[in-house]
């Protein structure tokens, strides 16, 4: 048997909204690999995110519990919006919302710069880096309608946060015994023509593929490897805000060579495979978790 053994590796993990979201799934997977984790989430999300770690209602336990046995257990919950990369970029209308104000107060800096500060004294590196993130306020809008103000809010958050996560965590991730792996999560919307998945979020992916590639030549001499999951449509929080979410799931189902949706669990497992020496050739390379949906033709 060849074993993933990611003991004693630092894992930095955003995009965890609930324990549905794909990163919840990576996590855990990446914990009983042997991780020790630290999640980054929205500043709006923390208290709730707080929940699904410590509520102990049946639903919040079988949440937790790790494909391994044994209970997830996260070092460290830090706030961060990935869309400022440092507090002064923070709007005053942001930096006053009530929210934001409490977890300023509480918790610091929620910028990047903040986040990658708050992981250096706390863990000294970060061997994982995974971009599970993703927005746009008008996906529900067709390309054509979209306002320049939606376009550039998806490509910001979901697109640039990659550039701004490795940018920042550089210093962190560099020659890393083993190196360290960046994995961020795409969606065949960026590649190819998906009706409904507007608002720019497909141009988002488009550049977050192009981007993962990119990084992957500016960080590999410091023996940092980028790749992207290419997920099947699943429905988390975030894809249920796109409205058809059920509909895309039944219609790649019927027409994937394996004729059915893909699970959660199935992109955790491919993460953590790339995040493990078994990946140590492979970098900026987009790796589809579809159940061959992208193959097909018609
Ligand atoms: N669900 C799907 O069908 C599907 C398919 C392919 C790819 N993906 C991708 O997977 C990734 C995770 O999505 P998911 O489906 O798990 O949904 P999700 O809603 O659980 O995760 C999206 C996360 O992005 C976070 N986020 C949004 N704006 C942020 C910001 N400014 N700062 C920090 N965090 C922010 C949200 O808090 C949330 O936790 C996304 O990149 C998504 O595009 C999803």
């Amino acid at each position: 048997m060849i074993p993933i053994d990611l003991s004693g590796k630092v894992a930095l993990i955003t995009g965890v909204g609930d324990n549905e979201s794909f990163a919840w799934f990576i996590a855990k997977t990446l914990q009983a690999a042997g991780a020790r984790l630290i999640f980054a989430v929205h500043p709006r999300m923390i208290r709730i995110v707080e929940g699904f770690l410590t509520g102990d209602a049946p639903h919040d336990l079988e949440g937790r519990k790790l494909p391994s046995g044994g209970m997830l257990q996260v070092d460290k919950l830090l706030p961060c919006d990935v869309g400022f990369d440092t507090l002064a970029d923070v709007p005053e209308a942001t930096r006053s919302d009530r929210r934001y104000k409490r977890v300023e107060e509480q918790h610091g800096d929620y910028s990047i710069e903040g986040l990658m500060k708050s992981v250096k004294e706390s863990h000294g590196g970060i061997d994982v880096l995974i971009h599970s993130v993703a927005f746009a306020p008008e996906i529900k809008s067709k390309l054509v309608d979209t306002t320049r103000a939606g376009y550039w809010t998806a490509i910001s958050i979901s697109a640039y946060s990659l550039i701004g996560l490795v940018r920042a965590g550089l210093p962190l991730m560099e020659n890393r015994p083993n190196g360290a792996s960046v994995v961020g999560l795409t969606y065949l919307g960026g590649d190819r023509v998906v009706p409904h998945y507007g608002g720019g979020m497909s141009t988002a992916k488009a550049a977050l593929e192009i981007d993962a590639k990119q990084l992957a030549h500016n960080v590999g001499g410091k023996n940092i490897r980028v790749n992207l999951i290419s997920a099947g449509p699943y429905a988390s929080r975030a894809a249920k805000g796109i409205g058809d979410i059920q509909q895309m799931i039944d219609y790649a189902a019927e027409r994937s060579p394996l004729p059915r949706g893909i699970t959660p669990e199935e992109v955790a497992n491919t993460t953590a495979f790339l995040c493990s020496p078994l990946a140590s050739g492979i970098t900026g390379h987009v790796l589809y978790v579809d159940c061959g949906y992208n193959v097909m033709g018609v």
